[in-house]
This record gives structure tokens, C-alpha cells and sequence, in this order.
């Protein structure tokens, strides 16, 4: 289990990283300290309720029903929102991943949201399945917004291969990769000094 760093909350205004957010498609090495803010603002622990550890990302009836992986440096990690570390799973190749094939070649860093269905489908049934991807779109603004206000570069991407997300990130039969989010350092734009 790897600890991740103390994290080092950003100091843009939500209006200015709502305004100023975009897809970006090159990035530069992310640090451990960049990573660690990254998932600890979008998607780590805000609060308890009952039984409920509730994310600041929220999900449909409090329920644990995103699973957050990490691909970089050729092992993928599963990202555990308690004790907010990155537990090794194993090599991570994201050969075939991508349809398009050039983030393949410039990520360097890939988040990877996958629907954990069953506590959802136990209690709300096939409706569930809708819930989730709403669950996912929630967690993925909530990684854009904090990537941008981190001065990061990243882009949802919708466009991957399942087989090659599930073998990646192994998973559950009911588990169901449902949107990536590439992201790395922002590199700077000639003559902007940013
Ligand atoms: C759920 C989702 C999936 C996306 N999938 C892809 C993708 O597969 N490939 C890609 O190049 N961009 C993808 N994008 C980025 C969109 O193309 C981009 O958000 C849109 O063009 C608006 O640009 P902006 O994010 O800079 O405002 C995705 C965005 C979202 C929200």
C-alpha cells in the first residue's frame, strides 16, 4: 500500500475553475503530491452518515458504487478513499485502451471510473444501471474541476476498449468500466509564462 501524500488544497475560486475548465490533450509527469490532491478534492472522503462514508463526489443513496483505479508508471492502483492511498494491483500496459491512440502514447496518468453494480442493483434494481452512469458523470466533472484548479491538464474520455479497462483493472463481474480521465501536468503555453 502506497500512503499518499498530505494533500495541499487548491487555492482557485470555483468560479474562475468552472469558467477557466477544458479538455486538454498533452501533459507532463504528474507528481505523487499532485495525484494525491487530485483524488483526495474529487473523489476521497468528505463525511460519515450511519454506515455511509460519503465522498465529495455523492452517489445515488450514499452507496460505495464507483470504484476509482489509477494507471501510471505501468502499474495500476486501485485508489482506496480510506486510508486515501493507492494499493499496487499490478502491471498496467494500456496498449489497446484508447480508440483514440494518441492518448495511449501522451497519458500520464489515467483515472479510470468503473460502476460497482451490485450494492446499487440490490437495492434499486435494473434502474440502477441508468443511476450509475450519473454517479460517474458527477465524479468525473468533480476530477475536471479539481484538475483545473491544481493547474493540471486532463480529459474525460469515453472512447476505451471494456475488455481491455476490465482486464486492466480486473474487477468484479458486475463492475463495469464506465468513463477514463487522463490527466497530467499542464504544460505551458508558448509566450503565457502558464
Ligand atoms: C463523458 C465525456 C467523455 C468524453 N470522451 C472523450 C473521448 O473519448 N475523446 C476525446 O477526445 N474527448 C472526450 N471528451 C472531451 C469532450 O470532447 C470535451 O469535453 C468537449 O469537446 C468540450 O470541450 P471542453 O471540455 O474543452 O469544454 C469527453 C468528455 C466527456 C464529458
Amino acid at each position: 500500500m502506497i500512503p499518499l501524500p498530505e494533500p495541499v488544497a487548491p487555492a482557485m475560486t470555483l468560479a474562475d475553475a468552472l469558467l477557466s475548465r477544458r479538455s486538454h490533450y498533452t501533459y507532463r509527469p504528474l507528481s505523487l503530491t499532485d495525484l494525491s490532491a487530485l483524488l483526495r478534492f474529487a473523489v476521497g472522503v468528505q463525511r460519515r452518515s450511519g454506515p455511509h462514508v460519503l465522498g465529495t463526489n455523492p452517489n445515488a443513496g450514499g452507496l460505495p458504487t464507483i470504484a476509482v483505479h489509477v494507471v501510471r508508471e505501468a502499474t495500476v492502483f486501485e485508489y482506496l478513499r480510506e486510508p486515501h492511498a493507492l494499493s499496487p494491483l499490478g502491471p498496467g500496459d494500456l496498449d489497446g485502451v484508447f480508440a483514440q491512440g494518441e492518448f495511449g502514447r501522451r497519458a500520464d496518468t489515467v483515472v479510470v471510473l468503473s460502476g460497482r453494480m451490485g450494492p446499487g442493483l440490490a437495492k434499486y434494481g435494473s434502474r440502477h444501471y441508468r443511476t450509475a452512469h450519473v454517479d460517474a458523470g458527477v465524479a468525473v466533472q468533480n476530477l475536471y474541476l479539481v484538475a483545473t484548479a491544481l493547474g493540471l491538464h486532463g480529459c474525460a474520455v469515453a472512447g476505451f476498449s471494456d475488455d481491455a479497462v476490465k482486464t486492466l483493472v480486473g474487477g468484479g463481474e458486475q463492475d463495469v468500466p464506465l468513463v477514463l480521465f487522463v490527466v497530467g501536468r499542464g504544460v505551458p503555453r508558448p509566450g503565457t509564462g502558464t
